[in-house]
């Protein structure tokens, strides 16, 4: 089939949804209105026509906010390159997480690499949170406030989660679990934390693929984690993002973990995949009166997390974050 074929159709089958909702809100309403004004809706009154209108608008609402934007084949250039951008700053700042940095020192790298790059990070004003990245150390569950008063030790295990915007409008959003002053600094369990919750992420993105839930791709990623003893946080989800940096889908990585569960992955759908995996198996957290940073409730259980952007193709997953500076901009791989 053609590309354009294929857009087409896919364009189709992202709408049925409301139009097939409308109508049957309509009908319904047609029905209603005839019974209270005898025969015909010509006698509905003003006010039936005001609750039907509400209906129909309501159904419409609650549909397409559901909704999984399906992106075109012409999306997938754009997206690796918001992808590669976000996996190069990663790479950039990593150099710089060392013993005795600050986390504020280390979002002003990611800050200065994206706007040399003509981009900025998503976060950046993003509901009054004003910093390029989130960085979360230790017991921080995730979006570590970037501070002077938070300053790295040798030992420490640190996410740092980058999203960004392009001078095009797309967004990509990663992040992965470093340890400060090498792995040599870093005590078993955190190793054991960190590797466990990578391979985790790697295990899922293996089973991606059209036609495929998500349930599948939650499945392994929880089952990993599970087996080493881990928590997995639901409360913090992954989610749809293309031209906006949050939309459908609600990615839970633990209540969505099952076979078979969850939304059919379809080409041309953009989502994060970002598990959290805590140490001793608890999932309870905390919000610092910062009203960002998330902790393990009992602020000691350290977590890790890894996180990538994918983009469902013809035939299999693509991770726009990979790390890599090789591939060609336009080819659209499909
Ligand atoms: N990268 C995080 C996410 O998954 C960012 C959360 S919003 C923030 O969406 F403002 F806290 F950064
Ligand atoms: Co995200």
């Amino acid at each position: 089939m053609s590309s354009k074929k294929a857009a087409a159709r896919r364009r189709r089958a992202a709408e049925p949804d409301v139009s097939v909702a409308v109508a049957r809100a309509e009908r319904r309403l047609e029905k209603f209105s005839a019974a209270r004004s005898g025969s015909s809706s010509r006698g509905a009154s003003l006010g039936d026509s005001v609750a039907y209108a509400a209906i129909v608008l309501g159904v419409c609402l609650m549909l397409s906010s559901r909704r999984i934007p399906v992106h075109r084949p012409e999306d997938f250039a754009p997206m690796r390159r918001a992808g590669r951008l976000a996996a190069r700053a990663l790479a950039h700042v990593e150099p710089h997480v060392v013993p005795g940095v600050d986390t504020e020192t280390l979002d002003d790298v990611v800050r200065a690499f994206l706007s040399s790059r003509g981009a900025r990070a998503a976060t950046l004003g993003y509901r009054g949170y004003n910093h390029s990245s989130c960085i979360s150390p230790n017991e921080v569950v995730c979006h570590g406030v970037p501070s002077k008063s938070v300053v790295l030790n040798a030992g420490d295990i640190v996410n740092v989660d980058i999203a960004v915007v392009t001078s095009e409008g797309w967004h990509a959003d990663v992040s992965k679990t470093l340890f400060v002053g090498g792995i040599e600094s870093a005590d078993a369990n955190a190793r054991r934390l960190v590797d466990a919750t990578r391979d985790a992420l790697t295990a899922g993105l293996d089973e991606c693929r059209p036609g495929v839930k998500i349930g599948d791709v939650l499945e392994p990623i929880k089952r990993k984690l599970r087996a080493e003893g881990f928590g997995i946080v639901d409360r913090y989800a992954a989610h749809g993002l293309g031209r906006r940096f949050h939309q459908p889908p609600t990615i839970r990585h633990g209540s969505h973990a099952r076979r078979g569960a969850g939304f059919k992955l379809k080409p041309g759908h953009f989502f994060t995949i970002e598990p959290i995996a805590t140490e001793g198996g608890s999932v309870a957290t905390a919000t610092l009166r910062d009203g960002w940073t998330v902790v393990t409730k009992d602020r000691a259980s350290r977590s890790a997390q890894f996180e990538h952007t994918v983009g469902v193709g013809e035939r299999a997953c693509e991770i726009f974050t990979r790390d890599g500076d090789d591939d060609d901009d336009d080819d659209d791989g499909r």
